[in-house]
């Protein structure tokens, strides 16, 4: 359906059990209305699930990987059991990967945790390059120590790491820092209610924006508090056109463009 798609939706968690009762009619809901979707592992099961997904529909891809906060000393990230997921036709990238200082457990060992985060998002970035795929990046609290851990690897790997920042919520200079990197960056439904994400729109340019709902989490305005879905990627792309004064369509078509170019679809 890539050729009569209209909109597209970077980061989708449809596989959760919130659309257990229902999944078919969401996944019809975004088909009729021309949206793609790409679903994004946290866990190796929900990765499994996601290839499944990915498998059966068509306009449905896949992004296989471990979560940070899912990542602990019984439960880290083995390339081996990733491996195959990650070479499937249809997962475009790897993720979501990054660091998680906000929730982590005060009862852990806090730098203990930190550091085999950073030993799992470094593998996750390794295989990545190894597929020439891009990375999604979960980042909480953390972009500073990300930017230098993608820093790092950029020295080693160039032009090969590529990767999104998804659910941006950093300053103006993080943003500058990721796009100085290559990376696109993408926003959510909270900017429909949320002032403080204005100026971050406004800066980033649209052609290294995407759109992304990070559903069933974010419902958008007139959503909000619902459980979210892919369709209403809609209202994340009218409130970026609002936001930087474009033409409704400018923004929808090159917000599609730009994630069939950063994620290679087909
Ligand atoms: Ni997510």
């Amino acid at each position: 359906m890539i050729e009569s798609a209209k909109y597209i939706d970077v980061h989708a968690h449809v596989n959760f059990e919130e659309y257990d009762p229902d999944r078919e009619e969401v996944l019809s809901r975004a088909k009729e209305a021309g949206v793609l979707m790409i679903n994004v592992g946290t866990t190796l099961e929900a990765s499994k699930q996601i290839v499944s997904l990915s498998e059966k529909y068509d306009g449905v891809y896949g992004i296989v990987g471990l979560h940070p906060t899912e990542v602990t000393p019984m439960n880290r990230f083995n390339t081996h059991d990733f491996e195959p997921l990650v070479a499937h036709q249809k997962t475009v990238a790897v993720g979501e990967c990054g660091i998680d200082v906000y929730r982590l457990d005060p009862a852990e060992n806090k730098e203990e945790y930190l550091r085999i985060q950073e030993e799992d998002f470094r593998a996750q970035i390794a295989l990545a390059v190894k597929y020439d795929k891009p990375i999604m990046i979960h980042a909480r609290e953390s972009y500073g120590k990300i930017l230098e851990i993608l820093k790092d690897c950029f020295s080693v790997y160039g032009t090969k790491l590529r990767g999104n920042a998804h659910f941006f919520a950093g300053s103006i200079e993080e943003a500058q820092a990721f796009l100085d990197l290559g990376f696109t960056i993408s926003f959510t439904g909270v900017i429909t209610f949320a002032k403080q994400y204005e100026e971050l729109v406004r800066f980033v340019p649209l052609n290294r924006m995407l759109s992304e709902t990070d559903c069933p989490f974010v419902a958008p305005v007139p959503f909000r508090g619902r459980r979210n879905e892919p369709l209403y990627v809609t209202e994340v792309v009218k409130k970026i056109a609002e936001i930087k004064g474009l033409e409704f369509e400018t923004v929808r078509i090159a917000l599609l463009n730009n994630a069939i170019s950063a994620f290679k679809l087909q």
